[in-house]
């Protein structure tokens, strides 16, 4: 059966797991090679899988890529040549010369004498030998993924991949890496293992921005020009700060107190109270909502039907549920059913930045909106 990797949040493994198994067809695992890094197989492979995904993303799955070839290393550095040699001789003939690439490795196993650098540069510079192709690691349209790391002894026999389970020393091999080559737009992420970083700023305020920069870019956010938005559970004001950079008036609802460095902006209007007491208090209307409130996910998403209507006829939603607990599925349901008697569900993904919880993308529905 034709192999692959999916990644996700290892705190999320079951629900992610569970998506793969409903998904696939005759889904398998093979082994867990790093926390929430798994090979699996499925009947219908990679390229099976990526369209039934395309259509319905999973949400904790964050990535994923095929298994084309299997190398077994050595541990030394030799590897990176032996791989280098590989890349060349399995995909030249797969990559499109046309198209841009770049090579996402990602060493699991921590005793390898060599990081995924290393082996980007050996990999794309023979790739691009061999076949002429131009590597743009911002923009890849093909990604060859590369996955080193150690096979669980009790998973050997269970991966059926044709590689020699011993060294030409008659050593037992433990370590692996894993090669695949894909449209960047079918592993779900465009970064390897869904692993998405950002640099920090000056001037920043929370550790969640990063999850509001990574919403824009996943669900392609764009924000009107000069919109007027709503930030539900401002505080300190991380969300507000990213919506001020891309030139949002901002309302930001809070209890608690914004960063002091919001106070002298004029584009933030502070509302210290409740998201329950501004509704209450004659809101005005937004482009955009978002709401990172700290609260049941079912109750948030009770005040974000309530806070329809307070929404443009292109508005636009974001929130995140959070899921600290257990029956984590039943809770995610029970909120999208809430959600859905005033919007449509655009989509919904555990970014690399989410902590227990998922972000969740919705735009207005069309009855009883406002002009
Ligand atoms: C995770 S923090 C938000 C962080 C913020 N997005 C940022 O980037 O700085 C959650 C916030 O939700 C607020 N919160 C909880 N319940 C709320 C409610 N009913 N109305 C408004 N804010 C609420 C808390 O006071 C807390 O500041």
């Amino acid at each position: 059966m034709p192999h692959l990797i999916l990644t996700c949040d290892p705190d999320f493994n079951d629900l992610a797991l569970d998506e793969f198994r409903h998904d696939s067809i005759y889904g398998a695992l093979v082994a867990e090679l790093a926390p929430g890094v798994w090979l699996a197989e499925c009947d219908d492979g990679f390229w099976g899988l990526a369209v039934t995904w395309q259509a319905k993303p999973p949400i904790f799955v964050r990535h994923f890529c095929p298994v084309d070839s299997v190398l077994p290393l050595t541990g030394t550095s030799d590897d990176i040549a032996s791989l280098a040699e590989l890349a060349a001789s399995d995909f030249a003939d797969g990559l499109d010369a046309d198209l841009p690439y770049s090579v996402q490795s990602r060493v699991l196993a921590a005793d390898l004498p060599y990081k995924p650098f290393d082996l980007n540069i050996a990999l794309s510079g023979a790739l691009t030998d061999a076949t002429g192709a131009v590597v743009d690691v911002r923009a890849p349209e093909q990604v060859l993924s590369v996955v080193c790391a150690r096979l669980p002894d009790e998973a050997l026999s269970r991966f059926t991949f044709h590689v020699s389970p011993t060294t030409d020393n008659g050593i037992r091999n433990t370590q692996y890496a894993f090669l695949g080559l894909s449209p960047t737009n079918l592993n779900l992420s465009d970064w390897a293992g869904g692993v998405r970083r950002f640099a920090r700023e000056e001037g920043q305020i929370s550790r969640a921005e990063f999850k509001l920069l990574e919403a824009l870019e996943v669900f392609r956010i764009d924000l009107p020009p000069r919109g007027v938005a709503l930030d539900l559970g401002a505080a300190p004001g991380g969300w507000t700060r990213v919506l001020r950079q891309r030139e949002q008036f901002v309302t930001a609802v809070d209890p608690a107190e914004l960063d002091p460095r919001l106070a002298e902006d004029r584009g933030v209007r502070h509302k210290r109270m409740t998201a329950e007491e501004y509704l209450a208090d004659e809101p005005d209307e937004f482009d955009l909502i978002v709401n990172d409130m700290r609260m049941d996910a079912r109750d948030s998403a009770r005040l974000m039907v309530a806070y329809a209507g307070q929404l443009h006829r292109h508005g636009l939603a974001l929130m995140t549920f959070k899921l600290p607990g257990d029956d984590r599925k039943r809770i995610i349901e029970h909120a999208f059913n809430i959600l859905r008697q005033r919007y449509v569900i655009a989509g919904a993904r555990q970014l690399f930045h989410n902590r227990s919880e998922i972000t969740v993308f919705l735009t207005v529905k069309g009855e009883g909106m406002k002009g």
